[in-house]
């Protein structure tokens, strides 16, 4: 932002991807910031958050969230500090949760904003651990799958931002946690740092012979973040009354992937299976909050991200966020 003339860098959607996205599918652009009204902060984001939902939204057509119009900013969770304030609950040097991610300064109505405490934890904490992706994996675990202690329950997308806060919050219920991920790194996270029971890559082994190695006796539990063959081979490993949570489907986001064909399991076993979207279960925050702060700060939880600096890098970590690989491990950020 150049001081005086109120300019911002802001990421667009140049095109809607087909397929996996390229970096022609986004530009960047320089665009003036207005004065700041009464009741208006001017916030320069540190922080913004890079989600695999983002992809549908890249799409034409109705879903749960409004498509992005091409050539507008994108948008999302961002966490940054007000530098200007016309707003007497927010003055200068207030941290911020936001939603107007993707850019590198914005103008908004202080009503927008949610404060936030940065002596409690990493600002950055807040778009993961403490933020929308550490609410998916606890309302997942404890208000769609009510998991107990004792059960087995496996983990897909074990290592990335919902997955590696799901397997260290089922390990603090007492639960045996099976987690897959993409790479040799990753399973070395998930067994050394996260210390789940039985870690694999799921690219380089059976899942379904991985399953029945680790869970003999079947699963209580499958949180599922990636559909496809995963979703399939943890049908078949689900005990009678098991039950399964839709969180995500990423294997699918790029370029659809055909449903599991063994379906008439969730009859014969007695399954349930549940979808939900977390923005749904805001409400939970408070709770969820005052449990995961002491946490965090007793060293019970891990906060693992990957930033990465610069928002003209935003583009190319969405990309690869939707493969697999190396390129990332827990929350991916990008530090503006
Ligand atoms: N229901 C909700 O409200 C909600 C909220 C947030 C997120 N989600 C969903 O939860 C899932 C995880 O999201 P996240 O933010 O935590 O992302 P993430 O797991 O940090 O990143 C995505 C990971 O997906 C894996 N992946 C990519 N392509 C794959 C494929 N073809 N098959 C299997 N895995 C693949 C990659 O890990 P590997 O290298 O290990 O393959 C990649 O790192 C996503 O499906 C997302 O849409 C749902």
């Amino acid at each position: 932002m150049a001081i005086g003339k109120l300019q911002a860098k802001e990421i667009r959607l140049a095109s809607r991807p087909q397929g996996e996205p390229s970096a022609e599918n986004f530009e960047l652009a320089t665009v003036d910031l207005p004065e700041l009204q009464p009741g208006q902060v001017l916030v320069r984001n540190a922080f913004f958050s890079v989600d695999p939902y983002m992809r549908g939204r890249m799409n034409e057509g109705k879903s749960y969230v409004p498509p992005f119009a091409v050539g507008k900013v994108l948008d999302g969770a961002a966490i940054g500090q007000v530098v200007q304030s016309r707003d007497a609950g927010f003055p200068v040097s207030t941290w911020v949760q936001s939603l107007c991610g993707w850019r590198d300064y914005f103008v908004a109505p202080a009503e927008q904003l949610r404060e936030i405490d940065a002596n409690l934890a990493p600002a950055s904490a807040y778009l993961g651990v403490l933020g929308a992706t550490g609410l998916t994996a606890w309302v997942g675990l404890n208000d769609i799958a009510s998991v107990k202690e004792g059960e087995t329950i496996f983990i897909s997308g074990g290592a990335g931002a919902v997955g590696s806060i799901a397997c260290q919050l089922a390990k603090l219920r007492g639960c045996r946690v099976i987690a897959s991920a993409g790479s040799a790194a990753k399973v070395a996270f998930l067994r050394n740092q996260l210390k789940v029971d039985h870690a694999f890559n799921y690219r380089e082994s059976d899942p379904m012979e991985q399953l029945q190695k680790a869970a003999p006796d079947g699963l209580h539990v499958y949180f599922d973040n990636t559909a496809g063959p995963q979703l399939e081979a943890a049908l078949y490993a689900m005990r009678n009354h098991g039950r399964i949570v839709m969180c995500g489907a990423i294997s699918g986001y790029n370029t659809p992937v055909p449903g599991p064909r063994n379906m008439a399991l969730i009859i014969i076993r007695r399954l349930r299976m549940e979808g939900f979207i977390v923005v749904d279960h805001l409400h939970r925050m408070p709770t969820f909050l005052g449990e995961m702060i002491p946490a965090l700060r007793a060293g019970k939880l891990l906060h693992q991200e990957t930033a990465i600096q610069g928002i003209e890098q935003a583009p190319g970590a969405f990309i690869s966020l939707l493969r697999s690989g190396d390129a990332h491990m827990g929350k991916l950020v990008i530090r503006v």
